[in-house]
């Protein structure tokens, strides 16, 4: 079936809406999403979205720009860093008059908490810049968005599947996607395409992030010959449940909790004197796996289970059920305890992806270390690149990262579009998409996807993690590699084309071994230490080698790597002390 729109967006989590809601005020707008919109991963985002907004002490967008650069161990591109923090007031106001519910200080005024790396005065002191609505915000922001985005009249195509870009030259002329509920292909052209798909965490074991984030969009832009950037650089929160991944906000954290190792000592005053348990993830998640490596984890029933303690029994549970009921519950739920009378068991959780599909500061795709644009294709959220997060992503400045650039991205658009027309497409459009689902749907047997994804998840997780080396990724790309082709065999086992979640799961694999292998191929060949790639045998940083962006170019089942400059117009990289 075909259908033509203005704006195609892909996806309907924060930044899928936002540029929604912005560009159907310009142009006829549809969203594509394969869940229902308010269930996208950014309803699972918990503590807040940055902002200086003074309100509760001295801030200013400047320092915050600033611990965004230096969270991101200055792989930034500052100018993009510089817009995030400036327009993050505007932002979180425009959500406020949209309706948004944020927590209030007793004048009324958005109440704001602490969190990890966001500092006054260029790092002298933590500083409460995170705006919030409990441990719920990024679910605020969902409900509101999606109220106004049908408020503006935008079509949605709820459980959609998108499975390839329409592509000619270096235009991007709409996609091609399948309808869950019937299998039947259906082709959106447009005039310009934006994905928003969010992120891959589930490349990993253990993450925060939810079944239906496998990277998609990522995956798509590469076989279509878009490099991704800083593929390397995947963060891990610190705080996980213990074995099962999900999130235990930094908010905890940034209401007080305290880390503590067996001896029920504050560890993390040895790792980050001045900032303790709020320095940046990638230093508190290194601070844990440091401890349990020197046998200072809490003894779980095997050596692999130590972990350590999240304490938030001090705040009280007057404190815990105001401004973490979600927390509370999530530990009632799966832990049978109580934060309030028992320390939380936790260890560091795949959780962001900093590293996507190449954009300039109004989402347009980028497809080489030159700039060079991909017309009428955009992209915003945690599948693009920026890059505001650089090296490592501070806590926050995803949702806010989701709002400034949806909305800039949706503004473009609305602009653009007026320029062009919606393009012709070919019949034959679909023949990539509809190939890919023959392959799986021949009628043949062939190895279960399942244990696919198991191995890759494992292999991943256990070398391309927090601390990393040589032999451990070239073991994991060489395995990447072998997964890829047995995938080759893959049939599905449920033939009907009703809801075949079964088939959606395979297209999702597909997807994730190629992100696998290109975050495994990218983290291989930067040699040192930087944010979140941690390597045990290049322990440094290395700006005269490494000061740059990398791009990685899919070949079916190899990668090749290409550099982009950094911009660091404003500040000077500096060694990072917290
Ligand atoms: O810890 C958290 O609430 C997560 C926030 C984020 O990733 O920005």
């Amino acid at each position: 079936m075909l259908h033509q729109f203005e704006t195609i967006i892909v996806g309907s989590g924060g930044s899928g809406l936002y540029a929604a809601l912005e560009a159907s005020q310009r142009s006829q707008t549809a969203v594509l999403s394969k869940l229902f919109p308010v269930r996208s991963h950014t309803g699972a985002a918990q503590g807040g979205i940055s902002a200086a907004l003074g309100n509760v002490e001295e801030d200013k967008p400047e320092w915050h720009a600033f611990d965004t650069v230096k969270g991101g161990d200055y792989l930034v591109d500052q100018q993009a860093a510089k817009i995030l923090a400036e327009e993050a007031v505007q932002a979180v106001y425009d959500l406020e008059n949209r309706g948004l519910p944020f927590n209030r200080t007793p004048e009324g005024r958005i109440d704001q908490r602490r969190f990890g790396g966001h500092t006054r005065n260029f790092g002298e002191a933590p500083v409460r810049r995170a705006c919030y609505a409990a441990d719920r915000t990024g679910h605020m922001i969902l409900q509101t968005l999606y109220q106004q985005c049908i408020k503006n009249n935008v079509s949605f195509y709820d459980e959609f599947q998108v499975l390839d870009l329409i592509m000619a030259e270096n235009r991007c002329k709409g996609v091609v996607a399948v309808e869950l509920a019937t299998g039947e292909l259906h082709v959106f052209a447009a005039k310009a395409v934006l994905f928003a798909t969010g992120g891959f965490g589930r490349i990993f074991k253990i993450t925060s992030n939810a079944h239906a984030n496998t990277g998609d969009g990522p995956a798509i832009c590469a076989r279509r010959g878009i490099p991704l950037e800083d593929m390397e650089f995947f963060q891990f929160h610190p705080t996980g449940i213990k074995g099962l991944g999900i999130l235990i906000s930094e908010a905890v954290r940034g209401e007080g909790g305290i880390l503590r190792n067996r001896d029920g000592k504050r560890f993390m005053e040895h790792y980050s004197p001045t900032l303790l348990d709020l320095a940046p993830r990638d230093i508190v998640a290194r601070s844990i796996l440091t401890e349990i490596r020197a046998g200072q984890g809490i003894r779980g029933d095997r050596k692999i289970d130590d972990y350590v303690h999240l304490d938030a029994t001090h705040l009280g549970k007057d404190i815990l059920g105001a401004k973490l009921p979600d927390i509370t519950s999530f530990c009632q739920t799966y832990l049978g305890l109580d934060p309030a009378d028992s320390a939380i068991p936790v260890l560091p959780t795949a959780h962001y992806a900093m590293g996507g599909i190449p954009t300039d500061i109004d989402g347009r795709v980028i497809r080489d270390g030159k700039g060079t644009i991909v017309e009428g294709l955009y992209a915003a959220g945690e599948c693009a690149c920026v890059s505001v997060h650089g090296a490592n992503r501070l806590g926050t400045n995803s949702l806010l990262d989701l709002v400034v650039f949806g909305r800039r991205a949706g503004r473009h658009i609305g602009e653009y579009v007026k320029e062009v027309e919606v393009p012709a497409v070919s019949e034959d459009v679909t023949d990539t998409a509809a190939g890919w689902i023959k392959q799986l749907t021949d009628g043949q047997s062939g190895p279960h996807g399942g244990h696919i994804m198991e191995e890759m998840q494992t292999t991943m997780m256990a070398n391309v993690g927090i601390y990393r080396n040589e032999k451990d990724m070239q073991a994991a790309v060489g395995q990447i590699q072998n997964l890829l082709d047995r995938y080759q065999q893959v049939r599905v086992q449920d033939s009907g084309s009703a809801f075949n979640t079964d088939l959606l799961e395979l297209i999702e694999l597909r997807n994730l071994l190629d992100l696998s292998l290109l975050t495994a191929a990218a983290a291989l060949n930067r040699q040192e230490s930087r944010g979140a790639h941690s390597r045990e045998d290049f322990p440094d940083r290395d700006d005269d080698n490494w000061l740059k962006h990398s791009l990685a170019y899919l070949n079916g089942d190899t990668v090749r790597i290409e550099y982009k400059k950094v911009d660091t117009s404003i500040w000077e990289p500096k060694p990072r002390t917290y």
